[in-house]
């Protein structure tokens, strides 16, 4: 069923488990999501990016609430939840079209302008009666420039959640976005730290560069959302290249997007195992 994320977090939480989110941007995207997370018996964020919706001619309406219905009628709770959005124009819309979260991402302003607009955002957003994430640290790649080397401090993120009374922080201890290798080595030291220091749930984003071993330690020091999209996207889009390849004369395109759909789903299967760690059996 289509479900609350602060539910889907904070059953995680208690579990000592960290939830995946993962990105949507086309239908066959969200069945994907769906399918996968069904396979594995857990619990998923289904998210459309701010770039997502851009892809849609800023349409948002369609693409969420297709994926809302796809939720509804899921054997496993299915989140939904609009990411990194620094357009306040589309974030005034998402209460609408059945999402149950935002991040709010402000991390590219300067310190004082993230803080005033995330204070401002989030209170919006919560009246609205939709979980806040947001972000600190500036995790890097959004741009096609990876900056690993970015770090949240444990104290501002303390005073940042404080003042702007976020329900979750995305942080920057070593991953970066858009990676297309598994090679980010995590600063497991920090999110020990900052895990101690924030009372609210600490997110992962770029999660695509971290190899399985090192997002099983993140989640045991203190990550309860996993965001992962390239991965995704690498499965979906290599599924159609091989298909269209193997058959140069075909004209329906459903057999790629079934091949594609079928890959991602697997690929999402296999992350929710790790994020798990086998918790839900
Ligand atoms: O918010 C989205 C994620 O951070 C996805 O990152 O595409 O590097 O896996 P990724
Ligand atoms: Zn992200």
């Amino acid at each position: 069923p289509l479900t609350p994320t602060a539910d889907v977090m904070s059953s995680a939480r208690r579990g000592r488990r960290a939830v995946g989110a993962f990105n949507v941007i086309t239908l066959e995207h969200a069945e994907a999501v769906v399918t996968g997370a069904e396979a594995a018996g857990c619990p998923v964020i289904c998210q459309i990016s701010e770039n997502a919706v851009r892809f849609h001619d800023s349409r948002l309406a369609p693409i969420a609430r297709a994926t809302a219905a796809l939720a509804e009628t899921a054997a496993v709770p299915v989140a939904l939840h609009l990411d990194h959005v620094t357009d306040e124009a589309l974030l005034r819309r998402a209460a609408d079209c059945g999402f149950g979260s935002v991040m709010f991402d402000a991390s590219a302003l300067p310190h004082a302008e993230n803080v005033a607009a995330t204070r401002a955002a989030a209170r919006w957003a919560q009246a609205q009666g939709l979980w806040v994430e947001a972000e600190l640290g500036e995790i890097g790649g959004k741009d096609g420039v990876h900056a690993p080397s970015a770090r949240t401090d444990p104290d501002q993120a303390r005073d940042f959640v404080s003042v702007t009374g976020v329900d979750a922080l995305a942080v920057a201890v070593g991953s970066s976005h858009a990676m297309t290798t598994r090679t980010s080595r995590l600063d497991h030291g920090l999110i020990t730290r900052l895990a101690e220091a924030v009372p609210v749930p600490l997110v992962l984003h770029g999660a695509t560069g971290v190899p399985d071993v090192e997002l099983r330690q993140a989640v045991a020091a203190g990550m309860v959302k996993v965001n992962i999209g390239t991965a995704l996207n690498a499965a979906f889009t290599g599924a159609v290249r091989d298909t269209l390849a193997a058959a140069p004369t075909v004209v329906d395109p459903r057999p790629a997007l079934t091949a594609a759909r079928r890959a991602m789903a697997d690929a999402v299967t296999s992350a929710l195992r790790t994020l798990s760690g086998g918790g839900y059996g």
